[in-house]
């Protein structure tokens, strides 16, 4: 395994979006640190299983130490874990919103500024957040203010980064998701989801999964957020 080898963070690797870009990321040959509360050591030698909470700034200690000591560089971070709890705005909780801003907004802080300060030294890297196309495109049918609040934070995070860095080799990019068939929804929901889509589909993984890769290639691509929603952020 030469130097020139790369290596990417993915959080939220156990299943989902971010257990698919685990596999691709592979594919593409680059050395993998997969993280997640229930993350299981993997027999594959290029990916690093390192377990935690992402709200918890020693889990982000942990990754990024273990990433530049096993693997020696950061060329990827690409900011997966996240929860989504739909609700009428008066039925959140304080529960619910701790929970909800310490992982999607205190996950992104914690792990995004430690793996800035390596690519920093590096002189270039590439930082993708997943966020929502709820923000751009709201429903009555989903209220779900904090995920709006959130991951709204990380899309303007997004463009806000991507010019602080854009002259010192990093890009910032984000993929905004409309209704993704992942464990995050049961198969009874899928029909009225499929519903919300113009194209009249939920999205698949692989959907996601293609959007990050082409960012990842994309080198005169950054602070763009990439809408992959079938059609959603651009009317009904
Ligand atoms: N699916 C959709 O329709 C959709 C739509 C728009 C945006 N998104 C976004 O896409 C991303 C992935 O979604 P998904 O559908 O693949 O979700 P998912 O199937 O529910 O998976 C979520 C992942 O995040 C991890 N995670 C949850 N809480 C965590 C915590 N406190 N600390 C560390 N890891 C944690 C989970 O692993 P552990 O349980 O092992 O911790 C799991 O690997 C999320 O940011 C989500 O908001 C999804």
């Amino acid at each position: 395994m030469g130097a020139e080898q790369k290596v990417a963070i993915i959080t939220g690797a156990s299943q989902g979006i971010g257990g698919a870009l685990v596999s691709a990321y592979r594919d593409r040959n680059y050395r993998v640190v997969a993280t997640s509360r229930s993350i299981k050591p993997s027999s594959d030698t290029g990916i690093l299983a390192v377990a935690g909470d992402i709200a918890d700034p020693a889990t982000a200690e942990r990754v990024v130490s273990q990433a530049v000591e096993r693997f020696g560089r950061i060329d990827t971070l690409v900011n997966n874990a996240g929860i989504f709890v739909a609700k009428p705005f008066t039925a959140y909780t304080d529960e619910d919103y701790v929970n909800i801003l310490g992982i999607n907004l205190n996950g992104f802080f914690q792990i995004t500024r430690r793996v800035a300060g390596e690519m920093l030294k590096q002189g270039s890297g590439h930082i993708v957040q997943i966020t929502t196309t709820l923000v751009d495109h709201a429903s009555s049918s989903v209220p779900s203010v904090l995920a709006s609040l959130t991951k709204g934070g990380l899309n303007a995070a997004t463009k806000s980064l991507a010019i602080e860095y854009a002259a010192k080799g990093i890009r910032v990019n984000a993929v905004s998701p409309g209704v993704i068939k992942t464990p995050m929804h049961a198969p009874q929901t899928h029909e009225f989801l499929a519903g919300l889509h113009p194209v009249g589909r939920m999205g698949e993984i692989r959907d996601i999964v293609e959007a990050v890769l082409y960012l990842e290639g994309a080198s005169f691509v950054t602070g763009e957020i990439l809408h992959v929603d079938g059609g959603q952020s651009a009317g009904r």
